[in-house]
Formats: C-alpha cells, sequence, structure tokens
C-alpha cells in the first residue's frame, strides 16, 4: 500500500516551533516582530495556518525545516507489548510498523488487549490525546466471565470507586442475550483502566478490544497499520487542542 502523503494546514507558530528553533510562544513573539515571511511575504497574523508540504517559511531570512510529523493507526494484535523496547526483548507495536523514524504509541493497550492504537513522532498530539482534561473517548468491546447485573451496568454509569477516586464509563451497551459481551465507552486512560471498572464489581474481563479512539476506528485487520489522513489529525487537533 502507497503510504498517503500527508500534506497539513497548520498554525504559524506550531511550524516554527516543529523546526526546533524556539518553543511556540516565542515563535509568536517573532510573528509579531515581523521576523517571519510565507512565501516572501511578512506574516503577522497569529492565527495564520501555512501548508506544511508547500509554504516556505523563513525567520530573519532563513528557511527553516520543522520535523516531519507521522500518524500511524495500528490495530493492535494481542501479545504485542505497547512500548518502544522491551526489556524482556518480547514483540513491541513499534517493532509492527515500518518506519526509519523514530515513534512512540500514544497511551497504552495491555499486552493482550487488541484494537485501535495511534503512533507518532508528534508530541503535542500525543500529549493532546492522553491528557485526562481533554475528555477523548475511547469504545471498548469487552467480554465478561458473568452476565453483567442490570443494576452493575447502571453502577459503571453513574461511577465506582478505583483506586480512591470516583470513575465512570460514560456509555454501557449489553450486546447481546448473555450479557456477557458489552460496549463501553470511557473518557479516561489509566492503566487497566476497563479491567478495573469491572473488577471493582467482581467481573473478570476475558477479552478486551478497542474499537475506536479519538473518533478513530479500526478499520484494518488485525495487525495492520495505516497512516493516518491529514483530515483525521486535522480533524482531532481542531476537536481537542483548545
Ligand atoms: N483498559 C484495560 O484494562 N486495558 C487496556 O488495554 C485498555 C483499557
Amino acid at each position: 500500500m502507497k503510504p498517503e502523503r500527508m500534506t497539513m494546514l497548520i498554525r504559524l507558530n506550531r511550524y516554527i516551533a516543529n523546526s526546533g528553533i524556539t518553543s511556540r510562544r516565542k515563535s509568536e513573539e517573532f510573528i509579531l516582530q515581523g521576523r517571519v515571511s510565507v512565501n516572501n511575504k511578512v506574516v503577522t497574523d497569529l492565527a495564520y495556518k501555512v501548508d506544511d508540504e508547500k509554504d516556505r517559511v523563513m525567520v530573519d531570512e532563513e528557511k527553516i525545516h520543522p520535523k516531519k510529523h507521522l500518524y500511524f493507526l495500528l490495530n493492535k494484535p494481542k501479545g504485542v507489548v505497547t512500548t518502544t523496547d522491551d526489556e524482556k526483548q518480547r514483540k513491541t507495536v513499534v517493532d509492527l510498523i515500518k518506519t526509519k523514524e523514530r515513534i512512540y504509541p500514544v497511551g497504552r493497550l495491555d499486552y493482550n488487549t487488541t484494537g485501535v492504537l495511534l503512533l507518532t513522532n508528534d508530541g503535542e498530539f500525543s500529549n493532546l490525546l492522553t491528557h485526562p482534561g481533554n475528555k477523548i473517548p475511547r469504545e471498548y468491546e469487552v467480554k465478561i466471565d458473568n452476565p453483567l447485573a442490570e443494576e452493575d451496568r447502571i453502577k459503571l454509569l453513574k461511577g465506582v470507586s478505583l483506586d480512591g477516586r470516583n470513575a465512570v464509563f460514560i456509555k454501557v451497551f449489553i450486546n447481546d442475550s448473555s450479557r456477557k459481551n458489552v460496549k463501553v465507552v470511557a473518557v479516561e486512560g489509566r492503566n487497566h483502566f476497563v479491567k478495573k471498572m469491572f473488577g471493582a464489581l467482581g467481573y473478570t474481563v476475558l477479552k478486551l478490544n478497542r474499537k475506536k479512539f479519538a473518533g478513530v476506528k479500526a478499520d484494518i485487520p488485525l495487525g495492520a497499520y495505516r497512516k493516518l489522513t491529514r483530515i483525521e489529525v486535522e480533524g482531532i487537533y481542531k476537536q481537542y487542542a483548545k
């Protein structure tokens, strides 16, 4: 599969900061001071967006070279660790993706959890999606050991105590008559969150698959990966960046 060419419209200050010459805040000062040009025209508008493939951006008349950002969706299979390097030499999620760039996973899925995992080299993107305050939705298919009692379904929605803090799923659907196959949506990513939520009510999670993360679906086979589209990346920034 030929990877899609990723061009993105990004805020000028972010583009400058990506080149490593300075921070985003300082980049804004450079813009206001008239030190930044785009395609040979000075730009002093902080909201200005540049095309990261086509536009020629100069700071103090020197062309800058921002780091190319990569964004992958992996449909994580079982038996793979969510890390960049495993001390026990087990296969990692990064081993499954062919790229020369250093990328890392956005958050984590357990060794035997399957489904949507994003990987990137864009620290800002990763922070955005892992910051608890941003309440990023994560949808899971869960198989549990016993039928989910209706009162427990309500408790999962109203809140259970996890490590001394109240925790909820924002949605809980029963998928079949056995009541052992459940779909849940969480907006927090504490380690083992889904297993702990069910564990708090005496259920054991037998199977866990993340169907969606931040609106991105597992639309490729298990073990496969693809680049996120420009629209997906821009959509995530638009929706969650303050
Ligand atoms: N919650 C879990 O318990 N495990 C995962 O892998 C993801 C969410």
